[in-house]
């Protein structure tokens, strides 16, 4: 869907705005497409809507927000969202990135600005909470006329039987939902628990991962790896000393603290 809006809507030169350490894809996109990223500053991790207005120019064609945000877990609030949306020049498209939605607890209302009639896209997927990455399925929201727009760059039949089927299970599978939304809630909370008591900076999150500011992120990462844990180092985002830590299951999270332990205390 990303690349999509990339086709309908990027030309050399164009700007896309989004925010310092937003998801890397939207900059990649931008590149791709020879357009102009526009970071927004993102004081305490946190996305601030309020610069938005200041950051459009008459070249601006796409504002990505990713609510929350990856890798900061980081959520924008309605009431920011509300006060962007009636700043923001109609003829502007906004896409809201929102493939963590089912990990939140009152989750904002980004679809209300599609049932308006708003140049908006509200992107879902069904990679995170549904567990289904390597289906490569996902889906955007958007008005009638922004859709056929879209369609008009997607290849036919680009989402295969396959994953068709197993999307709509998915959707109708509340209790692994609930159930994975449960263990991530307890396992985030375990997890900035431990943090806090190793007094290891982290960025208190929303999503199904945990920001933690370990010293020298890929070295941590690779020591991790040794020992047959993933977490993802950040220096591609500029955040050379922090890692992304996900969410597991409550011994795999407890293996991580013991590996981490270990590992923070050779240092
Ligand atoms: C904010 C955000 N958007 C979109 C995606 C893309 O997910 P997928 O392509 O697996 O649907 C990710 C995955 O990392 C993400 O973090």
């Amino acid at each position: 869907m990303i690349e999509f809006l990339g086709h309908a809507f990027l030309n050399p030169g164009d700007e896309v705005i989004t925010f310092q350490y937003a998801f890397i894809i939207y900059k990649l996109l931008a590149t791709a497409f020879a357009a102009r990223t526009i970071e927004l500053p993102t004081p305490n991790f946190q996305q601030d809507l309020g610069a938005t207005t200041d950051a459009i120019t008459p070249k601006t064609r796409l504002i990505f927000i990713p609510n929350p945000n990856n890798p900061t877990g980081t959520l924008i609030s309605q009431h920011a969202i509300d006060s962007f949306m009636s700043r923001i020049p109609k003829n502007i498209v906004v896409v809201f990135d929102e493939a963590y939605f089912e990990f939140l607890d009152d989750p904002p209302d980004a679809l209300r600005y599609v049932r308006e009639g708003r140049n908006v896209v509200v992107l879902r997927t069904f990679s995170k909470i549904h567990g289904l990455a390597g289906l490569r399925i996902g889906y955007g929201v958007a008005t009638a006329d922004f859709v056929e727009i879209l369609h008009k760059t997607r290849q036919p039949f680009n989402v295969n039987s396959i994953a068709q089927a197993g999307a709509l299970a998915a959707l109708e599978d509340d209790a692994h939902l609930r159930e994975t939304k449960r263990v991530v809630d307890e396992g985030r909370a375990y997890l900035q628990e431990q943090f806090s008591e190793m007094q290891i900076p982290f960025v208190p999150g929303v999503a199904n991962f945990v920001m933690v500011n370990v010293g020298d992120g890929f070295a941590v990462f690779e020591k991790m790896l040794r020992r047959k844990i993933i977490v993802r180092p950040l220096k591609g985002y500029g955040l050379p000393e922090w890692v992304r830590i996900t969410v597991g299951t409550m011994q795999e999270n407890k293996r991580l603290i013991v590996a981490l332990k270990q590992i923070m205390h050779a240092q």
